[in-house]
């Protein structure tokens, strides 16, 4: 780490893990959905990040069919910090988000788990993944626990330390069953000043069963950073045209301008106040921000330094909420 850094850590659940308050969405540098990653900038924004403290990294084996995990994991092994390492497994379908009906033998059937670990390990020539996600989650599934036992099984041989179960988008209560079942260590959420909705029910809950949450898309996708304008443009193939279409880059901006009266001495930016937002919940463990550079890595990591937002800017930020549902 170096000098000046103030990063903070937090337990993941009963993991035994201690991990950085700000985490590393690998999501953007994988390339494939999200347009324009170099690796030579990716590597930099992740050693950046491991300088600044950084000691959790998600990422996926479908992000950029395992590039992502391939530079995680020559970041990883070039460093002699303990780094933890999150990766998911894809449905088999290929199919997000998980649809009343489908069934988790289909979608993630034993031969599947242990081929997609494999593979994964392969990506990041790591020993172990340290946190093992299925990539979608429904709680109907906890009534067929083949997909849990296959889990322990790839834990007892050693390939994995822990597992976890990252949502379909803005349904947090979708796991509420799986997260008082005890049966997995960590979920994976999005959770930010537009989606509070993990606040009501999943979050407590996951409090009380002592299970670590990623907090991700802090930004929503871009939106919150105020990044976001009607002229906004993305390169064809990128996955934000679609996530951006219609009149929604309006909407964001209409979203976005009054939150900038919250901005002032608890928070100075747009970036800082949705980080705060996430890291002021005490169930959550870490933030993971989508960062493909280091002046963003530098922006966000310097925003973990124990401060929490007040109780007062907290209950206004509640009233800048902006409830969505997977399909809207
Ligand atoms: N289903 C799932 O399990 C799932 C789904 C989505 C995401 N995730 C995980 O969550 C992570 C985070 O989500 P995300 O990356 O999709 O979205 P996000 O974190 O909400 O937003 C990422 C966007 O914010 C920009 N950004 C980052 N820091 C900034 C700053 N300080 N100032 C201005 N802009 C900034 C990034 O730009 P640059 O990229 O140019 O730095 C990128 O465009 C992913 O990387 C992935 O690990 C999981």
């Amino acid at each position: 780490m170096t000098g000046g850094s103030v990063m903070q850590y937090r337990r993941l659940g009963k993991t035994g893990f201690t991990v950085s308050e700000i985490g590393f969405g690998a999501w953007g540098i994988g390339g494939g959905y999200w347009i324009g990653a170099r690796d030579a900038d990716s590597l930099a924004a992740l050693h950046a990040a491991i300088d600044a403290g950084v000691n959790f990294i998600d990422t996926a084996l479908a992000y950029g069919r395992g590039q992502s995990e391939s530079l995680v994991g020559q970041a990883v092994r070039a460093r002699s910090e303990r780094i933890y390492v999150a990766t998911k497994i894809p449905p088999l379908t290929q199919h997000w988000p998980a649809l009343p009906g489908d069934r988790v033998q289909d979608l993630f059937p034993a031969s599947h788990l242990i081929k997609s670990t494999e593979q994964s390990l392969r990506n990041l020539n790591l020993d172990c993944i340290d946190l093992q996600q299925l990539h979608v989650w429904r709680d109907e599934w906890l009534q067929d626990k083949s997909w849990l036992q296959t889990l322990l099984r790839l834990k007892a041989d050693g390939k994995v330390r822990a597992i976890g179960v990252s949502l379909n988008d803005h349904e947090p209560d979708s796991a509420l069953k799986v997260v008082t079942s005890g049966v997995i260590d960590a979920v994976q959420i999005i959770y930010n000043i537009f989606d509070q909705s993990p606040a009501q029910a999943l979050l407590p809950a996951c409090i009380r069963h002592d299970v670590g949450v990623l907090a991700r898309c802090p930004f929503d996708e871009g939106g919150l950073t105020g990044a976001i304008t009607p002229e906004t443009t993305f390169p064809a193939g990128d996955w934000r045209n679609d996530y951006f279409k219609g009149d929604r880059k309006a909407q964001v901006v209409a979203h976005v301008n009054p939150l900038k009266s919250c901005l002032g001495f608890e928070a100075r930016t747009l970036p800082e106040l949705s980080l705060r937002f996430c890291l002021a919940h005490p169930a959550v463990s870490t933030v993971i921000p989508g960062m493909r550079t280091q002046a963003h890595v530098r922006a966000n990591t310097v925003v973990s330094d124990g401060r929490r937002l007040s109780d007062a800017l907290l209950a206004t930020l509640g009233r800048h909420a902006w409830p969505r549902n997977f399909y809207d």
